[in-house]
């Protein structure tokens, strides 16, 4: 498959995978998102009334803190439901469903625009990254996130629980997201500087973060795209074995309360127009 069509089908994917998973999403993942969200915003530049975009907004937290900075907020995703959420989470706030890369907004409407782990999930980063160039003002600020993979293991422990018991992956899920050539601080200052943008900065974010691995496990299966495809797709019996190689990964992470605490690691880009 050429880049092209990789994205369009990455792009299939996701559409189809996001679906149904708001209200799970809100309650495991975006606990761990939101260790994100005020570093995105400090780099975005966004104070009272800096007119904000928050692109791939999920059920709303980078919105509702831009808000509490007196910020105009819009929010815009490419899930329906996600669009509901957070409008219903935040009334009065401008929310549209969008998908990146095409944008329903004029050149420059933004102070800043936002998007927390985001980009790697779009077909095609080059081009988003592009949008979000368009639709701040010169001078103006974007800021994005993603996953830093070699630090990260807090999502990272079910790939490796699905590696360890050996599951095939279902032709249709993707083996990884297009953004996975921009995932060093390097490669993604360059994704933004080939763009046209200045003032990069890039650096990486680590912290732990503290599950009820139970939960957690239905978090990640409820809650996600890829992942979730992957392990629930198969037999009782092979997730099964998932589930038991899971805990063996988590056990020398428990604490003494059976909680387990995992790194987790983030890229954060951010570029003036
Ligand atoms: C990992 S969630 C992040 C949600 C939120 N920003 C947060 O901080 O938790 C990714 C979100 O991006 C949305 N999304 C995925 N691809 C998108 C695209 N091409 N354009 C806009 N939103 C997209 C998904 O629907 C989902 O809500």
């Amino acid at each position: 498959m050429g880049r092209e069509e990789l994205a369009v089908a990455f792009d299939a994917f996701e559409r189809a995978g996001w679906r149904g998973r708001s209200e799970a999403y809100k309650q495991g993942v975006a606990v761990l998102t939101a260790r994100l969200i005020e570093p995105v915003l400090d780099e975005a530049r966004v104070g009272a009334g800096s007119r904000v975009l928050d692109v791939g907004c999920g059920p709303g937290g980078v919105s509702a803190a831009a808000l509490a900075r007196g910020a105009e907020v819009t929010a815009a995703d490419a899930e329906p439901e996600m669009v509901a959420a957070t409008a219903r989470r935040l009334p009065g706030v401008r929310v549209e469903h969008a998908i990146l890369p095409v944008l329903p907004f004029g050149d420059g409407e933004f102070d800043a625009a936002v998007g927390n782990l985001v980009i790697n999930h779009v077909g095609d980063p080059r081009a988003a990254v592009r949008e979000l160039r368009r639709v701040v003002r010169p001078g103006g600020r974007v800021a994005l996130t993603s996953w830093y993979y070699p630090k990260m293991r807090a999502t990272v422990v079910f790939d490796e629980a699905v590696a360890a018991v050996g599951v095939p992956r279902p032709a249709d899920v993707p083996e990884k997201s297009p953004f996975q050539a921009y995932g060093t601080p390097e490669s993604f200052a360059g994704l933004l500087q080939d763009a046209g943008y200045t003032e990069v900065r890039a650096r990486t974010l680590e912290w732990e973060h503290t599950v009820d691995p139970e939960e957690w496990w239905t978090a990640i299966l409820t809650g996600t795209a890829r992942t979730a495809a992957v392990i629930a797709r198969q037999n009782p019996a092979t997730i099964e074995r998932v589930k038991a190689a899971y805990h063996a990964i988590l056990a020398p992470h428990l604490t003494e309360d059976g909680r387990a605490t995992l790194p987790a690691a983030a890229l954060l880009t951010s570029a003036t127009r």
